[in-house]
């Protein structure tokens, strides 16, 4: 399987899954992009070799759909199988989603259904909730909804602020996407 990864930023999620992706991996990383050309891991992607592309969402200013008609092209040309959002901080549009229905992933620092979209950790930690954690869940055009895949767990101790819950979130992310990544991979019978 060939899977082409997007980010906005430093890609912390996307090298684990790139350094995952070895031996009898089911699956292999064709391609990272990014909607910005300044993403500190678009250079992480290339020293490991992985092709890079960027499309810079700021030249298409209002145009959503020109801007995912240039992400296209070099995702298009990869080819991929599966498509997994890592750290991407653009919404897509349906159309786009649709493209890759049942086949793209995303990673979402909340226990979903719960605090979808931004500032989950100061939401959760706001609500005085005992945990918090990250989902792993098929995206479908509603943002931050989708099936399920995977979930981790952490608790919310006290004293906790969102960066000292991020930080601990991170870590669980970074085990939980690899490790849906690959079952998703082998399970999946997608053709090609
Ligand atoms: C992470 O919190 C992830 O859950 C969210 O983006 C943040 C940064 O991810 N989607 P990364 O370090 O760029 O992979």
């Amino acid at each position: 399987k060939k899977v082409a990864i997007l980010i906005s930023g430093g890609g912390s999620n996307m090298l684990r899954l790139v350094e995952d992706m070895t031996g009898d991996h089911p699956a292999r990383p064709v391609l990272v992009a990014s909607n910005d050309p300044e993403a500190g891991g678009l250079k992480k992607a290339a020293d490991l070799g992985v092709a890079t592309a960027a499309v810079d969402h700021r030249a298409f200013r209002g145009d959503r759909a020109g801007f995912e008609a240039a992400l296209l092209k070099p995702l298009l040309a990869a080819d991929p199988d599966i498509i997994c959002l890592a750290g991407f901080m653009r919404i897509l549009t349906p159309a786009f989603v649709s493209r890759f229905s049942g086949r793209m992933l995303n990673i979402h620092p909340s226990l979903l259904p719960k605090y979808p979209g931004l500032n989950t950790h100061a939401r959760a930690i706001q609500a005085g909730d005992a945990e918090a954690g990250a989902t792993v869940h098929e995206v479908i055009p509603e943002l931050d909804a989708g099936p399920i895949l995977g979930q981790a767990r952490v608790p919310i101790l006290p004293g906790d602020t969102p960066e000292s819950l991020a930080a601990r979130v991170l870590v669980e992310e970074h085990r939980l996407y690899p490790a849906v990544l690959r079952h998703f991979a082998s399970d999946d019978c997608r053709d090609g």
